[in-house]
């Protein structure tokens, strides 16, 4: 096998109508929208609509989608004891990983892969991720789970049930448009686990949970934790050249930069980038500012080695200043992404084949066994 075909680069796996990249140009579009005129003018609730149906919603069908999603923020009791004990001893994305599957117990459209029952249950699960992450959160801190708030959308309510108070809008407004962002991305390794999981005819909450497990790789969603530890661990700006260049020089990887398609921009990082300016112009002051940091650390990667920034490089500190902590910031994307994951579930459930690639052996040839007195 070339080492151009390692990791499947430009092998085509399926017809998609959801999400598009051009590498080489930059640009990121879902259903044919560009990401970044979503991220202006359309809210988090809209482009779900509009990647689980394939059209922006009228204002008749995105009320209804709104109570739709309103009506599943409140998880099942059963599940709420699950994560209150994983609290205790899981990591977040452990914890994800297992209440993508808790939420299937008593889900009444789990022995169901018809359209119409993905599609409820993939409005559930946009709905029910950020009220586990929240609750899972405030129990591990030892605080009482805070109710969600049916007055809220989805990005303030999903800060109210983190945080314990009221978000102010611009906060709220970042992390709206942070979700946008995360919400999908073409064949990345996350999606590709959900369609092979999906194309056994399996349900939707198994693809799910097939996919929150690759997510959680510090080379896939695992890489905005990443980034954010790096930050802390180099501590303040002037320390963040020579930390580049000495993992550089011992021929190491810095979260955060290189991507599999884009070959000149990530369009994703230049929205963050922006996002995160503005947020830690509003905001008091900081020290270290993770924001001046972070710009550093581009610059130099540039310098030494032509690599841009990937979508995790600026969320990172975003959301970290929005008040999730590190070891929260993979989950958020789960959360996020469920979205994405969900419609590729629909689209390969409606034009199935079973996912079966082949392998380049390059194990030993045929051989005969050795009889086993020869062995021992
Ligand atoms: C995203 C990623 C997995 C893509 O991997 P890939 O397409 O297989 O690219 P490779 O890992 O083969 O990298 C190609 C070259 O760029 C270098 N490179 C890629 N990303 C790098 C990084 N973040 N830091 C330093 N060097 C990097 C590799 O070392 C390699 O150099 P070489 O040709 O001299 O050996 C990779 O860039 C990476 O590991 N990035 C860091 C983790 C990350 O941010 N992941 C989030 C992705 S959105």
């Amino acid at each position: 096998m070339p080492d151009s075909d390692k990791g499947l680069r430009g092998v085509v796996a399926v017809n998609s109508g959801i999400t598009s990249i051009d590498g080489e140009r930059g640009i990121l579009r879902y259903r044919g929208y560009d990401v970044g005129d979503l991220v202006e003018h359309c809210c988090f609730e809209e482009v779900c609509f509009l990647l689980l149906y394939g059209e922006l919603p009228g204002a008749g069908e995105l009320a209804t989608f709104r109570e739709d999603l309103l009506a599943a923020r409140t998880i099942p009791t059963e599940v709420e004891a699950v994560v209150d004990d994983s609290a205790h001893y899981a990591r977040p994305m452990e914890a994800m990983r297992s209440m993508g599957s808790a939420l299937s117990f008593s889900d009444p459209d789990k022995a169901s892969n018809a359209p119409d029952a993905n599609l409820r249950k993939a409005t559930r699960l946009v709905s029910q991720l950020p009220t586990v992450m929240a609750r899972y959160r405030r129990r591990y801190y030892g605080l009482e789970p805070v109710q969600p708030d049916p007055e809220l959308d989805y990005a303030a309510n999903f800060l109210w049930m983190l945080r314990g108070e009221m978000p102010s809008e611009e906060d709220a407004r970042v992390l709206d448009a942070v979700s946008i962002l995360h919400a999908d991305h073409e064949m990345n390794a996350s999606t590709f686990a959900a369609r092979v999981i999906a194309a056994t005819c399996t349900d939707m909450h198994s693809a799910i949970v097939g996919a929150i497990a690759a997510l959680k790789g510090p080379l896939h969603g695992g890489a905005n934790e990443w980034v954010m530890a790096t930050l802390k661990k180099i501590g303040s700006e002037d320390k963040v050249e020579a930390w580049v260049d000495d993992v550089l020089d011992r021929g190491e990887k810095i979260p955060g930069f290189g991507h599999a398609i884009y070959k000149v921009t990530d369009p994703r990082a230049i929205i963050l980038k922006e996002i995160g300016r503005k947020a830690f112009e509003r905001a008091d002051p900081i020290e270290p500012n993770w924001f001046a940091m972070t710009e550093l650390m581009e610059r130099r990667v540039f310098e030494r080695k032509g690599l841009v920034p990937n979508v995790d490089l600026y969320s990172a500190s975003v959301l970290y200043s929005l008040g999730f902590p590190i070891d929260l910031l993979t989950a958020l994307f789960a959360a996020n992404r469920v979205a994405g994951w969900a419609a590729h579930v629909i689209e390969q459930h409606s034009d199935n084949r079973i996912i079966r690639p082949t392998i380049n052996y390059i194990g030993p040839p045929a051989r005969e066994l050795p009889v086993s007195q020869e062995r021992a």
